[in-house]
């Protein structure tokens, strides 16, 4: 693959070639972070659906590896679905080994004239850590007449596998439970919650530590994401998520609420890593089902879609109601810092400007803190913005803080033209977040954002991970300027910003 495009992401994943979609396979082994992504080798929209591979040992420096698996038959395709590490052989594939692999998955047909026939789930072996596999000879594992059945992700739980997996346009998601990876016994449904959309897709199921607020383990709860489109709030695709308890057949919920994994318009389909303890580690695909075969890599650069940046995750509750969350943080950039280009430590109602043309990544880490706000002074002109634009172009990509109003935070990508302006903007809507309180009623004094921007992605972690969102922008010349600025702060509020270099991993 050429990385060399001045739209291609330098610290995220995108495939060499062609369109990728949904993060597949995740397991973490040996050191080595494996993610498998549905991938169309062929073209540059989806069809034609494979497993792609890569390995990482830091989460960001990802090597591409070859197809991990290709359709078994003429039109038959190898949807999304998870892997395992079955430690203790009770597939029975491992008689010699402690590090056999198993991939669980759908594999989808259709028939000549085009149409749908049935999703039914497979599974996979693979005796070398997950670079080759071979289809299990007693395919399919769970068998099925519905043409909307798929996306397994299993998990184990006791002596026990479990996999969530979703009848798509019948709302549920089913848990089964196998002893072998082989037989499956269906044991529940969790049925029409939240946000419904015309279907549901790639379900998980993830042990997430509760935390407090010094960081301690409080708890430990589970959670089911769901993904669904169309139907999101802002358009096309979004992931949903519920929190509660699970033992080992059942999902009960903790409360009745829904909510969304990210405020803004490009993460999908998030995937867990099967096999990292305490904090769970997932990434999604960075995009949307609205216009990911239309992005304008394709055309200009032969490859369509990027995976967002790996995210640790854990559960925290600020308010007595509302306030639990998914906190999901950046994971520890160390690997990808470059130089620092400037640090602000107390810039009051001041401001920066950092020029980054010769940054070679064209990709940047900036941490923004805001303390001490007294938020019944601030007015509507109470802002921290940050502003990346194009000399060359004009365009610009819009974010910030807005602490007068209840969205505190913005991500507007409407003042990029784009490669094709009517198109960008009718979909790229503005992004926001709300205020989310420590106490009902009460809007805190302190606020924090990390953000990387990265060519043609923008992921933005507000409030110490409680708000995050990933966005996609498709400048006509490369954003080479970023201007941080504080206004009409109300007096003691205390600013402080610093923007660093990041280092290109594909270079
Ligand atoms: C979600 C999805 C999955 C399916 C895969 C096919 O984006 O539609 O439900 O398995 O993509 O590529």
């Amino acid at each position: 693959g050429n990385y060399t495009g001045p739209l291609r992401s330098q610290v995220h994943y995108s495939p060499p070639t062609g369109f990728m979609n949904d993060p597949n396979g995740m397991f973490y082994l040996n050191g080595v972070f494996h993610l498998y992504y549905q991938y169309n080798p062929t073209g540059l929209g989806a069809g034609n659906q494979h497993w792609g591979h890569a390995t990482s040992k830091d989460g960001y420096t990802w090597e591409n590896q070859p197809i991990a698996l290709f359709p078994p038959e003429e039109r038959v395709y190898v949807f999304s679905g998870s892997a395992v590490v079955d430690v203790n052989n009770t597939s029975g594939f491992f008689p010699d080994q402690d590090n056999g692999v198993v991939a669980v998955f759908t594999l989808a047909r259709y028939y000549e004239d085009g149409s749908s026939g049935p999703q039914t789930q497979a599974i996979a072996y693979s005796h070398d850590e997950g670079y080759t596999f071979q289809y299990y000879d007693g395919n399919p594992v769970i068998n099925s007449t519905s043409t909307q059945f798929r996306d397994p992700k299993v998990i184990r739980y006791g002596d026990q596998w479990v996999m969530v997996v979703a009848y798509s346009q019948e709302f549920v998601v089913a848990v089964y439970t196998s002893p072998d990876l082989k037989q499956w016994t269906w044991a529940s449904n969790f049925t029409d919650h939240g946000l419904l959309g015309a279907q549901y897709e790639c379900p998980n199921l993830v042990k997430m530590p509760v935390r407090d607020r010094d960081g301690a383990v409080v708890d430990e709860k589970y959670v089911i994401t769901i993904s669904l489109q169309p139907g999101a709030p802002l358009g096309g695709s979004v992931t949903q998520y519920f929190i509660g308890d699970f033992n080992g057949t059942h999902f009960t919920t903790l409360d009745a609420a829904t909510r969304l994994t990210d405020f803004a318009k490009d993460n999908y389909a998030a995937q867990f890593f099967y096999g990292v303890e305490g904090n769970p580690i997932n990434l999604g695909w960075a995009s949307n089902w609205q216009y990911a075969g239309q992005v304008p890599t394709g055309n200009n650069e032969g490859w369509r879609s990027a995976m967002t940046l790996p995210r640790v995750n854990y559960l925290t509750k600020t308010a007595p109601r509302i306030g639990w969350t998914i906190v999901d943080e950046i994971y520890d950039p160390k690997p990808i810092m470059g130089e620092s280009l400037k640090t602000a430590t107390d810039m009051g109602n001041g401001s920066i400007t950092v020029d980054y043309a010769d940054v070679e990544s064209n990709a940047l880490y900036i941490e923004a803190n805001v303390t001490g706000l007294d938020v019944a002074k601030a007015t509507t002109f109470s802002t921290l913005n940050l502003t990346f634009t194009s000399p060359a172009s004009g365009e610009s990509l819009r974010s910030g803080f807005y602490f007068g109003g209840d969205n505190p935070f913005f991500v507007d990508r409407g003042q990029l033209r784009g490669f094709d302006n009517v198109f960008f903007t009718d979909k790229f809507s503005v992004a926001d977040v709300y205020y989310d309180s420590n106490a009902p009623g009460q809007k805190p004094a302190s606020w924090s954002m990390k953000a990387v921007i990265d060519r043609s992605m923008y992921e933005v972690f507000v409030g110490g991970g409680r708000h995050a969102g990933t966005v996609l922008l498709y400048p006509t010349q490369p954003l080479t300027v970023v201007n941080v600025a504080a206004r009409d702060l109300p007096a003691g509020a205390r600013v402080s910003v610093a923007v660093w270099a990041l280092e290109s991993t594909w270079a």
